[in-house]
C-alpha cells in the first residue's frame, strides 16, 4: 500500500458535529449581522499581493512572515488572502461603492491563509467571520460595530473581556513612535534580541512581548493614548460614551497594539480565558487611511473579524441536533427499488426532509436505520403493497400507492 496522505500541517476537515455546531454559529452570526443591516460580500480566495503589501504593511508580521505567495503563471505574483479588511476595500473601490448611501456595511465568513506555527487555536487556514462599515468616521458606528460582535458572543455562550485603545492618527503615531524609539533605546540593553531588532521597523510591537525584561521596561514605556490630539481624543470619548450607554463592559488596555498596519482611532480586542495563549477570539478597529493606501481618495472605515475556531473553541459545548427526517423510504425487495426512487424524488420536491434506502440492507436493517436517523414516518414498499409507519405513535398502516404524501401532508 502507498503512504497515505494527510491534511496539510495547521489545517482540518470539518465534519460531523462539529459541521453542525459550526453551521449554528454562522447561523446566529449572520442573523445578527443582517438584522443590522450588513449585507454580504464574498471576494477571491487570493489576491495580488500589492493589496496586502500596501494595505495590510510591510513591517507586520503577516506580510513578512506569513503569506502563502507565489506567481500565477504569468509573472504575477498573487496571495492567497491573509486577512478580510484589505479585499473588502479593494471591492469597494472597484465596484464604486462610494455612490450608495454611506456607510457601506458589508459581512463575511470566509477562509483566511497565514503561515503560522500551528497551535491549539492558531491554524494556516482558518475561518472568520468579518463585518466592514465604510464610509463615515462617525463614532456611533465604532460603537455599533463592537456591539455586534459583542452581541455574537453573547448568543454563543462566549465569555470575552473587551479590550479598547485609541491609536490616533497616522501623524500623532509617527511622532509617537520616534519618541518610543528614543525610550526603548535609552532602555536597549533590557530589552529582548527580537524587540531591539525591530526598533527602527515596528517599535510598538514592543508591547507585545513575552520576554520579562522587555515587559517591565515597557510598563514604564509612554503611551499613545496620552498623545492623541483633541479631535481623536473627542472621537474616543464619543465611543465609550455609547458603550457605556449600551451597558457594555470593556478594559481601556494602553498597550493594546494589533498585528496590522491600518489602524487608526479605536481599535479593540476581545479575549477569552478559555482559549489560553491564543486568546483573541476577534478584534478590530477604524482604518481611515486603507483605502488611500490602496489607491482611492480619503475614506473612512470600521470594523472586525472574528476566528470561527476561536469562538467554537470558547463557547460551552451544547449539542446541536441534526436536521429532522421526515419520510426514510425502505422496500422489501430489489424490484421495489425504482418505485421507491420516485417516491422519494417526489417527497423532496414537496418539500420533505427524506432519505432513501442506498445501502442494499435487509428490511430490518433499513427500518433501523429510519429509526436511528429520527424519522417521522417510514414508507414500505413490499408484496403487500404500501405501508406508512408513523414513527412517533407506533401505527401503521396500509395505504394506497402513490398516496404517501397526501397522508402525511398537513401532519409535519
Ligand atoms: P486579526 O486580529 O488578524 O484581524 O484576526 C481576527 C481574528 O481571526 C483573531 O482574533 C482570531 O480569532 C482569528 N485568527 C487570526 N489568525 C488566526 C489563525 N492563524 N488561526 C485561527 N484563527 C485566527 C484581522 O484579520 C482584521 N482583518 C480584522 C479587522 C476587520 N479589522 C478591521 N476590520
Amino acid at each position: 500500500m502507498s503512504e497515505r496522505i494527510k491534511t496539510p500541517r495547521g489545517t482540518f476537515d470539518v465534519l460531523g458535529e462539529a459541521a453542525l455546531a459550526r453551521a449554528a454559529l454562522e447561523g446566529t452570526a449572520r442573523g445578527i449581522l443582517e438584522r443590522a443591516g450588513y449585507e454580504r460580500i464574498e471576494t477571491p480566495t487570493f489576491e495580488a499581493t500589492a493589496l496586502f503589501a500596501r494595505g495590510v504593511g510591510e513591517s507586520t508580521d503577516v506580510v513578512q512572515k506569513e503569506m502563502y505567495t507565489f506567481d500565477d503563471g504569468g509573472g504575477d505574483s498573487i496571495t492567497l488572502r491573509p486577512e478580510g479588511t484589505a479585499p473588502v476595500c479593494r471591492a469597494y473601490l472597484e465596484h464604486g461603492m462610494h455612490k450608495l448611501p454611506q456607510p457601506v456595511k458589508l459581512w463575511y465568513l470566509s477562509s483566511f491563509f497565514r503561515a503560522e506555527r500551528p497551535q491549539h487555536g492558531r491554524y494556516r487556514q482558518f475561518w472568520q467571520i468579518g463585518a466592514e462599515a465604510i464610509g463615515s468616521d462617525d463614532p456611533a458606528v465604532d460603537a455599533e460595530t463592537i456591539l455586534l460582535l459583542a452581541e455574537i458572543l453573547e448568543a454563543i455562550g462566549v465569555q470575552a473581556r473587551l479590550r479598547l485603545s485609541s491609536l490616533g492618527t497616522p501623524d500623532t503615531r509617527a511622532e509617537y513612535k520616534t519618541e518610543l524609539q528614543a525610550y526603548l533605546r535609552a532602555h536597549e540593553h533590557a530589552l529582548s534580541g527580537d524587540v531591539r531588532d525591530r526598533i527602527d521597523l515596528n517599535p510598538l510591537r514592543a508591547f507585545d512581548a513575552d520576554h520579562a525584561g522587555t515587559r517591565q521596561v515597557m510598563e514604564g514605556a509612554p503611551r499613545l493614548l496620552d498623545r492623541l490630539t483633541d479631535e481623536d481624543r473627542e472621537h474616543f470619548e464619543i465611543v465609550k460614551a455609547l458603550l457605556d450607554g449600551a451597558g457594555l463592559t470593556y478594559e481601556i488596555d494602553t498597550a493594546l497594539v494589533r498585528g496590522l498596519d491600518y489602524y487608526t482611532r479605536t481599535v479593540f480586542e476581545f479575549t477569552s480565558d478559555a482559549l489560553g495563549s491564543q486568546s483573541g477570539v476577534g478584534g478590530g478597529g477604524r482604518y481611515d487611511g486603507l483605502i488611500e493606501q490602496i489607491g482611492g481618495p480619503h475614506t473612512p472605515g470600521m470594523g472586525w473579524a472574528a476566528g470561527v475556531e476561536r469562538m467554537l473553541l470558547a463557547s460551552p459545548r451544547q449539542p446541536v441536533a441534526p436536521p429532522p427526517v421526515d419520510l426514510y423510504v425502505a422496500y422489501a425487495k430489489p424490484e421495489y427499488r425504482e418505485e421507491a426512487f420516485r417516491l422519494a424524488a417526489d417527497a423532496r420536491r414537496a418539500g420533505h426532509a427524506t432519505r432513501l434506502e442506498l445501502g442494499g440492507r435487509s428490511l430490518k436493517g433499513q427500518l433501523k436505520q429510519a429509526d436511528r436517523a429520527g424519522a417521522r414516518y417510514v414508507a414500505i414498499l413490499g408484496d403487500e403493497g404500501t405501508s406508512l409507519k408513523d414513527m412517533e405513535s407506533g401505527e401503521q398502516k396500509t395505504v394506497e400507492p402513490g398516496t404517501v404524501m397526501h397522508h402525511i401532508r398537513g401532519t409535519l
